[in-house]
């Protein structure tokens, strides 16, 4: 198996075990006694398992009966006669009982708090979804979400699901092209994006963006709902363009949902996979809001006076899920920060934990390295006091940054969650339960109940007992699945299905395209991606996408892009080019190297340039010209070659490659 050494290796190592203080096992929700019923319930009936949970925790306007359709396999259906609307889930049925309870508090970048009540957010919601009517959007049709990280973009997500529009939301942080492409693969008429936004301290015009990916493509848009929040000076594009407030204003706060059958597609969200192109992810109504739902109950043990506050941007899966979805149909108060964590100064995190309350903290472990390494004056300075439980996500969490967090953050005795998941999974998939098993470091221990997760070899065969290594594989269909990739239901079928062969009982094992070991006591380590994807400061990017951005530059012949290890974002993009014609040296090449990595952040989005950028005349190829990444890896971190390299056509080059840097 090709797998990256991240420099995660030394978890392997680990033998340290943190149980849960007899203070919260008392108060959780879950502990090991009732874990273990869930465990055993899902064992011996998973299909009824899943339905019961379905039944009891979700809002259905019409049953089900059927709890899961494999008929199709991999195609699987889940809940198909029932419907719902995961609006109503997430606002009316908490009207009656928490209709005055806060909902979302927001914190701007440059300060400055909002709160929404349940009352008022389905008021808001309302609105928008009767404004999205009027301008024509109906039932599975499209919306695009190109928003800044505030209580709108929760009310945009609501409000199409409301009406039974399919949102698919694009990080403010992509590049016009990027966004363009999303346009395109969806065929969305509609967009919802705002004047800017600030982080950091930064103005990002959206609007502009918007403006040029239209310029230069998206021909299926017709209006674009622009919200008033960055005060940019905005260029509004007669007949098209549309501000939120007044599309809004003459709206009633009154919306009849529509009621969608459960496998009615929520959301697409793109992600990068092995291919230039990313996929767009399909998630469905009843089992993604399932499995949203329950895993905020589970892993982070929620409660009703708890001020959650997930970090992530609603951009990404993370803020799908654990800022919207699953807090919301919990009936929980959300907090939602518009910035970055060392603006106006690296204490900025441990001031809204102090100032709003928060008891339940979840962010990435690039976040957490990032602010280690600012020192623990930070973090001292604030009354961290209200906090009960900390979580983590998105990529693997070293065991020093996990004892800082522990130490520092934790006080040395609040529950760490490390939750293992992907876009495609929808929800988290291996996690801690806080309250019912000790945690170790680096480890994000056990899969969840009704998760059914092996470690397999190259041929697809799980490994038997417990401590084994190999790719991580998922054994049955779970609730809140990703249902296919929209627009290429073969690709979903080949990407996450097809690399072993169909298991005698007629099931599929979903290949997570993440390698693992298991330990002695049945825990798992993610060691990282398997196939050629990069995961940076927790964002997910493909090589070939930085490659594709990459030759698409006039002076570019040829590149390939690797992964290698760095402290505090996790990876470091590292590409080699070969140019077109007479390669520069000195301040040429300096200067052409900045003008790739601008070029590469046109292209994608700034969260894709790369770190470094090594010019060369060649690469390491087989006779039968395939790149040797694997030795690319070890000339980007800077190791001294030891693989066999006796089947490269060019030897001669990888002394030159090395001298690069
Ligand atoms: C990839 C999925 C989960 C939502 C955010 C990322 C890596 C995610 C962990 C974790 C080790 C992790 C995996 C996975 N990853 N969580 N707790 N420990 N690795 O979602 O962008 O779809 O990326 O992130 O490599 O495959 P995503």
């Amino acid at each position: 198996m090709s797998q990256p050494d991240n420099g995660i290796s030394s978890v392997l190592a680990e033998t340290r075990s943190f149980p849960p203080s007899p203070d919260f096992v008392a108060r959780a929700r879950l502990d090991a006694d009732k874990l273990a019923g869930l465990h055993a319930a899902a064992a011996t009936d998973y299909i009824g398992f899943w339905g019961d949970l379905a039944k009891k925790e979700l809002a259905w306007q019409t049953p089900f009966r059927t709890v899961l359709d494999d008929s199709d396999a991999p195609n699987y259906r889940w809940f198909t006669d029932g419907k719902t609307n995961a609006s109503v889930n997430c606002l009316d049925r908490h009207l009656g009982s928490r209709g005055d309870k806060i909902a979302i508090r927001f914190e701007a970048d440059k300060g400055g708090a909002r709160t929404f009540t349940y009352k008022q957010l389905h008021a808001a919601v309302c609105k928008l979804a009767n404004g999205l009517k009027s301008l024509g959007v109906v039932k599975s049709d499209r919306v695009i979400v190109y928003l800044p990280h505030t209580p709108e973009a929760v009310i945009a997500l609501l409000a199409c699901a409301r009406i039974g529009a399919i949102h698919s939301v694009v990080f403010g942080g992509f590049s016009a092209s990027s966004l363009k492409d999303r346009i395109e693969d969806t065929a969305a008429k509609w967009i919802i994006t705002a004047d800017g936004n600030s982080r950091g301290g930064n103005v990002i015009d959206l609007k502009k963006t918007v403006d040029e990916s239209l310029a230069s493509g998206g021909k299926t848009v017709e209006k674009v709902v622009v919200l008033k929040h960055g005060d940019n000076a905005v260029q509004m594009s007669a007949g098209r363009d549309i501000w939120w407030h007044e599309l809004v204003a003459t709206q009633a706060d009154r919306c009849e949902p529509e009621w969608v059958e459960a496998e009615h597609p929520l959301f697409l969200l793109y992600t990068s996979g092995s291919t230039g192109k990313p996929k767009g992810i399909q998630h469905s109504t009843g089992g993604y809001l399932l499995g949203a739902h329950l895993t905020c109950q589970w892993i982070f043990d929620l409660k009703e006076d708890d001020v959650f506050w997930c970090t992530a941007d609603v951009g990404w899966i993370t803020g799908h899920s654990y800022v919207t979805y699953g807090p919301l149909s919990n009936g929980a108060t959300v907090m939602m920060f518009e910035g970055v964590p060392t603006y106006p100064d690296a204490g900025r995190f441990w001031k809204i934990c102090q100032d709003h309350g928060v008891t339940i903290f979840y962010t990435a472990p690039t976040a957490i390295r990032a602010l280690m390494k600012l020192g623990d004056d930070w973090p001292k300075k604030y009354d961290l006091s209200k906090l009960r439980m900390l979580g983590s996500v998105g990529e693997p969490i070293n065991p020093e940054a996990w004892m800082w967090y522990h130490r520092v953050i934790g006080n040395e005795k609040l529950p760490i969650v490390d939750t293992w998941w992907q876009t495609e999974t929808g929800a988290a998939m291996i996690s801690p339960i806080p309250g019912a098993m000790p945690t170790k470091p680096g480890s994000c221990t056990k899969p969840l109940p009704g998760i059914f997760c092996e470690i397999v070899n190259e041929a697809g065969v799980p490994e038997k007992g417990k401590e084994a290594g190999g790719y991580l594989v998922i054994t049955k269909p779970w609730p809140h699945m990703l249902r296919t990739i929209w627009g290429d239901n073969e690709r979903y079928k080949k990407a996450y299905f097809g690399q072993f062969p169909q298991q005698a009982d007629g099931g599929y094992f979903y290949v997570a395209g993440d390698g693992a070991h298991r330990d002695k006591d049945g825990y798992y380590w993610i060691m990282g991606r398997v196939d050629d994807v990069l995961n940076v400061s927790g964002h997910r990017l493909g090589t070939m996408e930085v490659e594709s951005a990459l030759v698409s530059h006039p002076r570019v012949a040829e590149a390939a892009v690797v992964g290698r290890p760095h402290d505090v974002k996790g990876e470091a993009i590292c590409a080699f080019v070969i140019l077109k014609g007479t390669r520069p040296e000195g301040a040429e090449a300096e200067k052409l190297i900045k003008e790739l990595r601008d070029h590469v952040a046109k292209e994608i989005g700034a969260i894709a340039k790369p770190d470094d950028i090594r010019l060369a005349d060649g690469l390491p190829k087989t006779r039968s010209g395939k790149i040797m990444r694997r030795l690319l890896r070890s000339i980007a971190k800077g190791e001294a070659i030891t693989q066999d390299t006796s089947t490269l056509e060019n030897p001669a080059i990888l002394e030159q490659l090395a001298q690069t840097n």
